[in-house]
This record gives C-alpha cells, structure tokens and sequence, in this order.
C-alpha cells in the first residue's frame, strides 16, 4: 500500500489562495470523477472475516453509518449502534434481522445512546463501554451534521455545532474509549471525514468562529471542524507508541446521497436528485470506512506512516486508496494547537493520552473516569 507523495507538502507563506484554490479542485473533481476513480471497487465491497470484531459505529441511523453498521453485522461482527435516536435504530435491527433471517445465526447487533451535542453524554457512554470490561476492535467515528444555510448555533457546551458533533465529540469519545481500544488492539479509530477539509481553516484561537475575523458560514463550520479532526488525529497518530497498536485514520466517503443534504434548500435538493451518476449510493459511499475497518495491511501501513516527517495519519480516499490529505493539514505548528486546544475544550489534561497507555487513571470535566 503506498501513498502518494506530497513534494508540495511543505507549507509556505502566502500559499493561502493557491492551497484554497487546489481545495476546491479536489472537490470538484470528487464530485465528477469519484464513479471512475473507484470503478475497480465491487459494490458492495467485499469484507474479509469479521467475526471476532467488535465495532461501535456512531449515526448508524441513516446514510453512511447505516450501511456501515449493517454490513459488519452482515459479515458475523458484534456490532454496536451508537445513536441519539435508540427508537430508529431498535426498528432498523428488527428489520436486518427479519431480512437476514434463514441466512445465518441472527445478527450480533445491539444499541446504546450517544448524543454528540453533549460532551455528558460521551463520557456516559465511554463510562458505559468501559465498564464491560471487553475489548473494543474498531471505533468508526461516522455521525457528522452539515447544516448546509443554517444560522450559527451552538451545543449546551457552548461549542460552534459542527466543531463539537464533527471534531470534539468524536476527539472525547476516542479518547475516554481508550481502555476498551487498548484491549481490543490491535484496533483502529476511523473518522468519517470528507473532501471538504481540503478548503478548511482552523483558528485555534476562535474554534467557536465568533471574534468576526473570519465571518460564519455553515461551510466554514463544516470544513473546518473536517480539517480539525485531520489535524488532531494526525498528532493522535505520532503519539500512540506501537505497543498500544491502536491504527488512526481519516476516510473519505465520497460524495454521498444521504440525508446530511437535508437544510439544503428544495431546488438544489431537487438537482442533487437528478445526478445520479455523480452521487455515490449510502452503500457505495461505506466503502472507504469498511475497507479502513476491515483491510489486513492497515495497522501495519499506519506504523510506516510514523517514519515519515510530516506528522499525517492515514487518510482514505472514497476509492479505497491512500492518499494525501489537504496541504494544511500537514502544518505541524497548527496541528499540535488543535491537539492542545482539543483537549482543554473537551476538559481532558494534556497529558491523557500517556497516562491512559499507562493504565492510569484520568479524570475528565465531563464526568468519565476511566482506567
Ligand atoms: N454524504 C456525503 O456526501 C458526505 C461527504 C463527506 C463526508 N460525509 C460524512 O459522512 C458522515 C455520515 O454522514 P451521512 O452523509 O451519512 O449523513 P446522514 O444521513 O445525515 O447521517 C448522519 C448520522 O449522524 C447522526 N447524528 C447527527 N447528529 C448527531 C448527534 N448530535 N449525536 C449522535 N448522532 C448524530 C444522525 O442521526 P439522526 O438520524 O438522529 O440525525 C445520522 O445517523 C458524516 O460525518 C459526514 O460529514 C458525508
């Protein structure tokens, strides 16, 4: 498995509009050529055996997650739904199973409560997890919003909602879910990114977007929350030792028809409908993250990515290939802010992550202690 090199990933001054314009190209080519960038990709994607994993996946409710989900319990994996909606995701088991029935042992599916607008609700749900005392094999961090023309709004914990249900919540989850990770390793934590970092910006300084430098919009939110969750899962990556085998990637979906195009306006929705050939199926678009869940070379690429100068995790593109994320995401001096301003915005000490190696005790703001 190789990536591509990135000769260009050396960050310079006043490339600012330059990387911003090569953003959008990423994007627009995505958009048009996805389909035949990943034409050597079944459909499904087939999944190697899955039956000693077990997998939380998050927003399994609909789209991405949903295919996700349903496909790792298809292929023998305990799977755990992490949802804000159990109603939804009680009826959608009722159904994989009627579906699935005569095909196998039912399937090993189950639903726990997760809200990502609250820092509480993680920490309840790691506290949860942990105290199952089991191993924990793959952590797919899918549940994402993009309130596409939406005001500002801002969670109970008085964080900017994109940035706290795409990168804060998820950066709390993976964390707190250490213990079970560790058990479970070797395991991977698989973010459900997007293109759309490629046109990020992070302000470390203003991650609500609310000083006026820079004025709100819900794309800057959303591709600014994706480029966060690059940055610090890129430190994540260079600070885990081997010996925790814990793999950390990023993947991109592609462009997808789910409902995260649900706050666009009618007309476009309507347009969005009529290019089908453009648009990946939910099914389509769970390829990159089953294939970064499942793929027996991942842990092992991971690890050679750490030789590297740049400090990037993994990151899979919608055709199941490595590749290079945004030039900004290799910013070293940005990267670790994000990390360091991650971790004081979701009330964990800088120093969690060693000590949770260690087995230590580490206490959180939001009232999961775990070991
Ligand atoms: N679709 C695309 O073209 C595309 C492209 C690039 C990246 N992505 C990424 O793919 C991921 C999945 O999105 P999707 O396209 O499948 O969208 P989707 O159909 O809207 O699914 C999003 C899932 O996230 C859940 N969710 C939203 N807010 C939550 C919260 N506060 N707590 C817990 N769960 C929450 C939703 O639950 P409810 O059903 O309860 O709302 C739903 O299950 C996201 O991270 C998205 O950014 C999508």
């Amino acid at each position: 498995m190789r990536r591509e090199t990135a000769s260009s990933s050396k960050k310079k001054e006043g490339l600012g509009w330059i990387e911003w314009g090569r953003g959008w190209l990423c994007l627009i080519q995505e958009m048009l050529f996805q389909r035949i960038m990943a034409s050597h990709l079944q459909n499904p994607l087939p999944l190697p055996p899955v039956n000693d994993l077990t997998c939380i996946v998050t927003g399994s409710t609909s789209g991405i997650g949903r295919e996700i989900a349903r496909q790792l319990a298809e292929a023998g994996a305990h799977v755990v739904m992490a949802v804000r909606n159990s109603k939804a995701a009680h009826e959608l088991i009722q159904k994989w199973q009627n579906e699935w029935s005569g095909r196998g042992l039912p399937l090993n599916i189950e639903v726990m409560e997760l809200d990502l607008l609250s820092l509480d609700s993680v920490a309840r749900f790691a506290e949860a997890w942990n105290a199952r005392l089991g191993p924990l094999h793959v952590l797919i961090n899918n549940a994402g919003i993009f309130s596409i023309g939406e005001p500002q709004k801002f969670s109970k914990d008085g964080y900017e909602e994109h940035m706290q249900v795409n990168h804060l919540a998820p950066a709390l989850l993976s964390v707190l879910l250490f213990p079970s990770l560790i058990r479970g390793s070797p395991s991977r934590i698989i973010n459900v990114n997007s293109v759309m970092h490629y046109v990020g910006f992070v302000d470390t300084e203003d991650m609500n977007v609310v000083s006026g430098k820079k004025k709100y919009t819900s794309m800057l939110g959303y591709s600014s929350s994706k480029l966060a969750q690059v940055m610090f899962s890129s430190v994540l990556h260079r600070r885990l030792p081997a010996e925790a085998g814990i793999s950390v990637l990023c993947v991109s979906p592609g462009i997808v028809q789910t409902n995260v195009a649900r706050d666009l306006p009618k007309i476009v929705q309507a347009g969005y409908h009529l290019i089908p050939y453009f648009i990946f199926s939910p099914q389509e678009g769970s390829r990159s993250s089953l294939f970064a869940a499942t793929d027996p070379q991942i842990p092992e690429y991971c690890e050679m990515l750490k030789a590297d100068n740049w400090p990037v995790c993994a990151y899979i593109s919608q055709d199941c290939r490595p590749t290079n994320p945004s030039e900004e995401s290799h910013n070293i001096e940005t990267s670790h802010r994000v990390w360091e301003k991650t971790l004081e915005m979701i009330g964990l000490p800088s120093d969690a992550l060693e000590r949770l190696i260690e087995g230590e005790e580490v206490t959180c703001r939001y009232g999961a202690n775990c070991e």
